[in-house]
């Protein structure tokens, strides 16, 4: 693939990126039974009336009208409206199927999910709750056959909503020590091998790859912090895996990300430094919001002060080996981490893109000291030598990394090592003036390009009474719809300390003048709001998966529109001009997609449907009976794969 950055990584070896890289050859012919060539237009307006008018009981359309003139290849679908359907819907052509969902069986032995059967042990064995990163992985490891009838599925889960799980919850009484101990173990994340049968992805319960990593599972800490006596070595569990990423090497990368909320007392913290650093991480004085601290001390800042700084890290997972122990990285920082982006710099070192989803936190690089290695195993310890970065976006359109060292400046600033500086990262960024962003969520870059792009979710309070004020890169007041930022590497270098950047899209209302597509012609585009997750296809067309939307669409459309994903082009002169391409079902956020397009096909995590209502009165009763989260595929309708000389069982 023509990525730039990659120009320095021999074709020959079998490392997993260039296998990778080989999945996403540029294919641009659709397969039978799609609507080729056609490309609706979006009036600004539709929206308005059409969201409440394409009632779908199942995975359907709500074909807005059709122009000519658009793209071929992923994006010639026919977008649909902004709908509040409780179901998924997508584009005529294609289909939604659960992949899998929470509660569904991974072990022999185990049957169908049954609310009336959650236990903790019951739970360790099942899909987690609240789907967030989505991977598919190659079965086996380095096959050239990526993705043919064979896979692994990696799948986040976020955290959990105890009033979507427990029939019997009573108020008075949770968390019980027997609730708390099904939400550990409905956190973390699920490996699971899938088939393709028919066209349809299906679990593999009883594959010797099949795998829970809960909230308790024993997991390493590595790195520069390992030894502060505050961190290292072990812990349990990993706590609010939101995004993650793929490392050339073919590991996960997996981000804790609101870690304050598991945690409670700072307030009876004795130790004013320590008391501090959780304060400046949103670590509650009083209680925590779930109560866990009642049955198990380590989530007690009063007993154990020091336990909270085991969380908010990258944690390295190897997916192909059910027994090996996950990694706390922590050269790459501790901080509310939305994901985990890996890009190869000119020398064959790697880059970590990872942002601080909070508002008026900072985008982060990791870059490590060593190279990679065409040896999967001598790339064990990358992620644990390296420097890492704060980015700072200056007004003229340039931006600077800074290194985030121990040194003069930074002991001047109260730092007294290393391992503090990453312990304490938010306020060393801060120290080193790194830019205050409006919630920091996903990166990812063009594989056509190398540009690299991240989302700013949204930030109500950005220039509001006490908060700071608007900057280039943060440009609206009260930013209550988000914007993609488009970064340029110095050189088109993942290694590089400057870049420069623009603005591709300030989202919300198209009729709103704040809002900008790129320049694209407003009148053209699909209404996208609170922009969280991103995805590249290989053509190079960027697609965002949202989260937060239906508040933030509230007074524009009636009623508020679902979270969604589009996908739009970021070169050429449809730049910016956005295609809805799905809908979720009601009180969901889209927390994860996937373009795999060498077979059409997109993932999704559909978390949360039905949140803020109750098992006795479910806002959502996708996909089926009780809300439930999942993992979704989206495939056209009537695809086959192309036959390939040579194929055979993995
Ligand atoms: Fe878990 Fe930033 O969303
Ligand atoms: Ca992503
Ligand atoms: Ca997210």
């Amino acid at each position: 693939m023509p990525n730039p950055s990659n120009s320095a990584h021999p074709s020959s070896e079998q490392t997993f990126e260039a296998v990778a890289s080989r999945r996403l050859a540029r294919r641009t012919i659709l397969q039978g039974g799609l609507a080729l060539g056609l490309v609706s237009a979006l009036p600004a307006a539709a929206g308005r009336v059409g969201a409440a008018s394409a009632a779908s009981a199942t995975p359907g359309t709500d074909e807005i009208g059709a122009a000519s003139g658009g793209p071929a290849g992923p994006l010639s679908f026919v977008p649909i409206a902004p709908m509040s359907n409780d179901t998924v819907v997508v584009p005529p052509g294609y289909r939604a199927e659960v992949v899998i969902a929470w509660g569904d069986p991974l072990f022999h032995g185990d049957g169908p999910f049954r609310l009336d059967r959650l236990s903790p042990a019951a739970q360790a064995r099942r899909v987690g709750f609240n789907a967030d990163f989505v991977q598919f992985l190659p079965l086996p490891r380095f096959d050239q056959r990526i993705i043919g009838e064979r896979a692994l599925l990696w799948n986040n889960h976020e955290y959990t909503d105890a009033a979507l799980m427990f029939p019997d919850l009573d108020p008075a009484t949770y968390p019980t020590r027997e609730q708390t101990d099904v939400e550990l173990a409905a956190h973390g994340a699920t490996v699971v091998e899938v088939r393709r049968t028919g066209g349809t992805w299906k679990p593999v319960v009883g594959s010797r790859y099949n795998r829970r990593i809960t909230a308790t599972t024993p997991i390493r800490i590595s790195g520069p912090a390992a030894a502060d006596a505050r961190v290292g070595p072990t812990v349990q569990g990993m706590l609010n895996n939101c995004g993650g990423g793929l490392t050339p090497w073919g590991t996960i990368l997996t981000a804790e990300e609101n870690f304050n909320q598991y945690f409670a007392n700072n307030g009876a913290v004795t130790d004013p430094a320590t008391k501090a650093a959780h304060a400046r991480y949103g670590l509650p004085s009083g209680a925590s919001e779930r109560g866990w601290e009642r049955h198990h001390p380590r989530f007690d800042l009063a007993q154990n002060p020091n336990e909270a700084f085991r969380f908010g890290w990258i944690v390295e997972v190897d997916p192909y080996d059910p027994g090996s122990t996950p990694v706390k990285r922590t050269a790459l920082g501790r901080f509310k981490h939305e994901a985990a982006t890996c890009r190869p710099t000119a020398d064959r070192r790697v880059a970590v893109y990872s942002g601080d989803d909070e508002r008026f936190e900072c985008l982060y690089k990791f870059v490590s000291t060593g190279r990679i290695s065409s040896s999967p195993g001598r790339n064990r310890g990358l992620l644990d030598d390296g420097t890492l970065y704060a980015a700072r976006f200056d007004a003229d359109g340039t931006g600077t990394w800074l290194p985030l060292v121990f040194g003069p400046d930074l002991a001047a600033a109260g730092f007294t090592s290393q391992a503090d500086v990453l312990i304490r990262t938010r306020e060393a960024a801060a120290a080193l003036g790194a830019t205050k962003m409006d919630r920091p969520e996903d990166v990812e870059a063009s594989p056509v390009t190398g540009k690299v792009y991240m989302a700013c979710t949204n930030n109500t309070q950005r220039g509001t009474s006490g908060r700071p004020g608007t900057d280039a890169a943060n440009p609206r007041v009260g930013n209550r719809w988000g914007h993609v930022i488009e970064i340029t590497e110095a050189g088109d270098d993942a290694g590089a300390t400057a870049f420069n950047w623009e603005i591709l899209l300030l989202c919300g209302d198209p009729a709103d003048p704040t809002t900008y597509f790129a320049g694209y012609d407003k009148s053209q585009v699909s209404p996208v709001a609170c922009p969280d997750n991103l995805s590249f296809d290989s053509d190079g067309n960027l697609w965002i998966a949202t989260d937060g939307a239906p508040s933030a669409w509230g007074g524009i459309f009636s009623p508020a529109p679902n979270d969604a994903i589009h996908a739009l082009p970021v070169e050429g002169a449809e730049r910016g001009r956005t295609r809805q391409f799905l809908s979720g079902p009601i009180g969901c956020e889209v927390a994860a997609l996937l373009v795999a397009d060498e077979d059409r096909l997109v993932l999704a995590s559909i978390q949360h449907p039905g949140e803020g209502s109750t098992l006795a009165s479910p806002t959502s009763t996708w996909p089926g009976r009780v809300p439930r989260s999942a993992v979704v595929a989206v495939t056209p309708t009537g695809w086959t794969r192309p036959a390939r000389p040579g194929r055979a069982g993995g």
